[in-house]
């Protein structure tokens, strides 16, 4: 079905990601193609025009309806899309709720904590048939984007990803975690509890990318290093590192390597995706690929002018930006193509980073995907 008029989306949840798609939709709203009907927030000070000017630039409420109760907001306001940006430990089936109401769904990654929460909103998606995507929107970088179509005729053999950051990297969030029994700090991506690790909070992110460049993940083993008991400051327990393995249907092999230490301010990262002849890397000016196209066995070893190649690239776009425009596209035309991510594929990044967890309290026990969605035996991971 196609819509002609401007898309009408309300925004739950105006923290740190609500507001940077609320300054998208502001964009799109000046050219006609959204209508920004409803913004909702748990708290008040959250929906005042002067703080949300502070991050989208000219900013107006005007009749833009404003609420702290989301199923109020959607018993009383028409909508045709809404972009969900709350910590993913509490949802109170506020997507299920919207997809039975027929509206599209933008769900912010990870979509929930628990597999049978988010199995559940999947289930209702489908079977309303509304649109819906997950905030993946590094698919859209032109960086990874290219890469994408680099590697799609070549069989990829591992991918590796190090990314070592800190505690105090972490941004200042927005919910008033403090009054819910969270970090006082509000920084609850820091927390177990709140966040559901640092594989699953910001991890889901290069596992997402992974899948993007070699297919579903089939199974998955995990060992992290726990965080002392006397080296939580703030709620800050998430473990120090984690080292996952993913095995993928393709026989692919990824490897993600993080850590979040305290105290340090220091951070660096290595990445490489190999292919059976050839090594991909991301690199300052831009995408690397080495490989060898002469004649082969060469007389000598070809130098690195020889074998590295700089893929071409699209302009920089910004990422934020494509994925909510991708969205409302396919809500105009009902074209649910071009779609990098629907929230049903999603659901097997959301699986692999959430079976990390189970893997590492298992003592690294190679987690299988489809076993951990079904199986009896894992029944009480899945549930909330
Ligand atoms: N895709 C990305 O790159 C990206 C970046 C940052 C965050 N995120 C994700 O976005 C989600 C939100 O994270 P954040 O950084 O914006 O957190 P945040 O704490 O800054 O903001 C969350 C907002 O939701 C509000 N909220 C909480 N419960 C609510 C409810 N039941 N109804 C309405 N509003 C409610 C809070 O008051 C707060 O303003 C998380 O899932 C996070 O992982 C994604």
């Amino acid at each position: 079905m196609q819509i002609t008029q401007p898309i009408r989306v309300g925004v739950v949840g105006l923290g740190q990601r609500g507001l940077q798609h609320l300054k998208v939709l502001w964009t799109l709203q000046q050219e006609g193609v959204v209508h920004i009907t409803a913004l909702v927030d748990a708290h008040v000070d959250n929906l005042t025009e002067d703080k949300i000017s502070r991050y989208v630039d000219g900013f107006r409420l005007g009749l833009i309806h404003t609420s702290t109760d989301f199923f109020q907001t959607l018993k009383s306001i028409s909508l045709d899309a809404i972009y969900f940006a709350i910590p993913p430990s509490i949802h109170k089936g506020e997507i299920v709720s919207a997809a039975q109401a027929g509206i599209h769904i933008f769900a912010e990654k990870p979509m929930s904590l628990y597999l049978n929460e988010a199995m559940e909103m999947e289930q209702e998606i489908a079977v309303n048939g509304v649109i819906a995507t997950v905030g993946f929107q590094q698919r859209y970088d032109s960086r990874y984007e290219a890469t994408q179509q680099f590697l799609s005729d070549k069989k990829i053999v591992m991918i590796s990803v190090i990314m070592n950051s800190t505690l105090e990297a972490h941004s200042v969030k927005h919910t008033h975690t403090e009054k819910q029994g969270g970090p006082a700090n509000r920084i609850w991506t820091s927390n177990y509890q709140w966040s559901g690790s640092t594989v699953v909070e910001a991890g889901i992110h290069q596992t997402d990318l992974m899948r993007y460049w070699a297919g579903d993940i089939a199974w998955v083993e995990a060992n992290y290093v726990d965080r002392d008991s006397s080296d939580i400051v703030d709620g800050g327990d998430n473990p120090y590192a984690y080292q996952v393995t993913f095995g993928f249907a393709s026989g692919t092999i990824g490897n993600l390597i993080l850590s979040r230490l305290r105290k340090v301010f220091y951070g660096d990262s290595y990445n490489s995706i190999l292919w059976t002849h050839g090594h991909l890397k991301f690199e300052s000016d831009g995408v690397a690929a080495y490989y060898y196209e002469g004649t082969y066995p060469p007389d000598q070893t070809p130098n690195r002018e020889k074998i590295r190649h700089l893929l071409p690239l699209t302009d920089q776009r910004n990422a934020t930006e494509e994925i909510s425009r991708s969205f409302v596209h396919a809500i105009a035309t009902g074209n649910r193509k071009v779609l990098r991510s629907t929230f049903s594929s999603g659901m097997n990044s959301l699986t692999a980073v959430l079976g990390a967890n189970l893997s590492h309290q298992l003592n690294g026990q190679r987690i299988y995907l489809d076993q951990l969605l079904t199986a009896p035996e894992f029944e009480s991971f899945r549930q909330k």
